[in-house]
């Protein structure tokens, strides 16, 4: 079973190839369309979600997509499952199966991600509806005293618990611990707690017992907070990034994945491509797992409308193409600005015209 669950971590993380996440629930898609003036249906939830995962030519930068679970259970409009649609074209597919951060007792500003109860036989039943790596998000905020070691301690727990469940159950587990970049704290400060939250978390994986060769890492980029006064330079960004990381995870983990947090697409992307061309040691695959800085453009591009569709998998597939460079560390302003393009007549395979 862990064989082929390195196995599975290994193909996520292959050369070039990341992974598009898809997971937001209903609620925050709602958001994300109603702001586009989008009306939110079961029905456009799933046509928006169909045209990301059936982009032409995405397939050849995409390993695995994160659903939920109303997506994993959803057919695309020609009656297909779209998990079984992404297996068509060598996509992993996966499922956030955590049920989202609530407050937490005793510091009611911070949050504990819940979702363990009866999460067993929900990771069973997602491992026969097709998933084949699964994904939780703990939420850490940083503040003047915060975050509070009991947050720190509970999502670290939490998140060891999940993963030593979805490997008993077959699934890759990606362990999502995201400091915010929301507030004024500087670049310094984030590294400082995003160390902190990374050694409670690998220390409570030993403890539960989670083969680390058969999970991904998800963490936030080491950046200065939204609102502070001074924005942390992308060189500033990578070197902070790598020498935490260093720190705090053990090489037996085959990736690091990260998420975009909030960032400018195009930024999210140099960041990525920065960290891949620095010197030194980097014992993981380093590549992205981004939900924004892959979707924004192509959520603008279609904007609900089916004449819109084409422009939205055009829009998905030149993100993704951007931040495979920057998986290798070749990412460059020429290649942000030649839109990606797939030949005529060759559906699903990335024939490129450039
Ligand atoms: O849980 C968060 C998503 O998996 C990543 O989303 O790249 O928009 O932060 P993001």
């Amino acid at each position: 079973m862990t064989q082929d669950l390195t196995g599975v971590a290994g193909a996520l993380v292959a050369r070039g190839k990341g992974i598009l996440a898809a997971d937001e629930t209903p609620g925050t898609l709602g958001r994300r369309f109603e702001a586009l003036g989008i009306a939110c249906t079961e029905e456009s939830r799933r046509a928006y979600r169909e045209m990301l995962f059936t982009a032409p030519g995405a397939a050849e930068f995409i390993s695995g997509v994160i659903m939920q679970d109303e997506t994993i259970r959803q057919r695309g409009s020609a009656g297909r499952p779209l998990a079984a649609t992404l297996a068509d074209q060598g996509i992993l597919p996966g499922v956030k199966v955590d049920a989202g951060a609530r407050p937490i007792a005793g510091s009611p500003t911070e949050t504990v991600t819940e979702g363990l109860d009866g999460l067993r036989e929900r990771l069973a039943e997602y491992h026969r509806l097709g998933a084949r790596f699964a994904k939780w998000r703990a939420v850490i905020k940083i503040g003047e005293a915060l975050p509070s070691r009991m947050c720190v301690a509970a999502n670290a727990h939490a998140l060891a618990r999940y993963a030593a469940l979805s490997q008993e159950q077959g699934l890759v587990p990606i362990v999502e611990p995201e400091v915010l970049m929301d507030g004024d704290h500087t670049l310094e400060r984030c590294e400082a707690v995003t160390g902190q939250v990374l050694h409670a978390v690998f220390e409570a994986l030993d403890e539960q017992g989670v083969a680390l060769e058969a999970m991904l890492l998800k963490p936030n980029m080491v950046v200065s907070g939204d609102e502070c006064a001074e924005d942390a330079s992308v060189a500033e960004v990578a070197a902070a990034t790598l020498r935490c990381l260093r720190r705090c995870v053990p090489a037996a983990a085959p990736g690091i994945v990260f998420l975009s947090g909030g960032q400018d697409a195009r930024l999210a992307t140099l960041h990525l491509d920065a960290i891949n061309r620095a010197p030194g040691p980097k014992p993981w695959a380093i590549s992205f797992s981004y939900g924004r800085a892959l979707q924004d453009d192509a959520l603008q591009a279609w904007h609900g409308r089916d004449e819109g569709l084409a422009a939205g998998g055009q829009a998905l597939a030149h993100r993704a193409r951007c931040n495979s460079a920057a998986c290798l560390g070749t990412y460059t302003d020429e290649l942000e600005q030649t839109l990606f393009t797939v030949r005529a007549g060759a559906p699903g395979r990335a024939l490129r015209d450039d």
